[in-house]
């Protein structure tokens, strides 16, 4: 019987229908206000021929909630800069950054070797994380800082937020839940 162990794990299971190809990963839980941060990453993955992971800047107080960033160098005008390393979960005092991962990925083929390469880690899960962090020692690796909207999902209040907004920017609805709103 298989049972879920993690994103890692979720990931590897697709390796027989991604192939030999540098791949997408969208956590659907992450919300995103349209497609031009995928779109640069693509760009930027290609142009180097490594990995690239989107990336958003928080308060230090939300970065123990998710997989956190250690950079090299500057954030350039187009908001990428280079990946170091990467550590999931971690204590607010222990962070590398304040740059979280947000849920979308493009990783060369090679991440699939990684992810079998690795333990369970935070949560006793098989972490997309840890496997990226191996990547990102052995290869181009590089975040892109989004400046579009997102919503997590994941909690009551970005749920809560993404429903407002997307309702009140719909063509069909929006005027009508403004005005029950107001
Ligand atoms: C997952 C990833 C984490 C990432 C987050 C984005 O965490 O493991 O690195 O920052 O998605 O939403 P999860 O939401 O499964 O706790």
């Amino acid at each position: 019987l298989d049972v879920p162990h993690g994103l890692g794990h979720a990931v590897g299971c697709a390796r027989e229908a991604v192939g030999d190809a540098p791949f997408a990963v969208l956590l659907p839980d992450d919300i995103m206000g349209d497609s031009s941060l995928l779109s640069q990453m693509a760009d930027v993955a290609e142009a180097s021929g490594g990995s690239a992971v989107g990336l958003k800047r928080v308060a230090p107080s939300e970065v123990s909630s998710y997989g956190v960033v250690e950079t090299i160098g500057d954030v350039d005008a187009d908001g990428v800069v280079r990946v170091r390393s990467m550590v999931e979960k971690p204590a607010m005092d222990e962070a590398p950054s304040d740059l979280i991962l947000i849920g979308r990925y493009v990783l060369a083929a090679d991440a699939f070797e990684a992810i079998d390469r690795v333990t369970p880690g935070a949560n006793g899960e098989i972490q997309l994380t840890d496997a990226l962090k191996m990547l990102a020692n052995d290869a181009p690796f590089h975040g892109v800082v989004s400046k579009i909207s997102r919503y997590d999902t994941g909690t009551p209040f970005g749920w809560l937020t993404a429903v407002v907004d997307l309702a009140l920017n719909d063509d069909q609805i929006g005027a009508q839940f403004r005005a029950w709103l107001q």
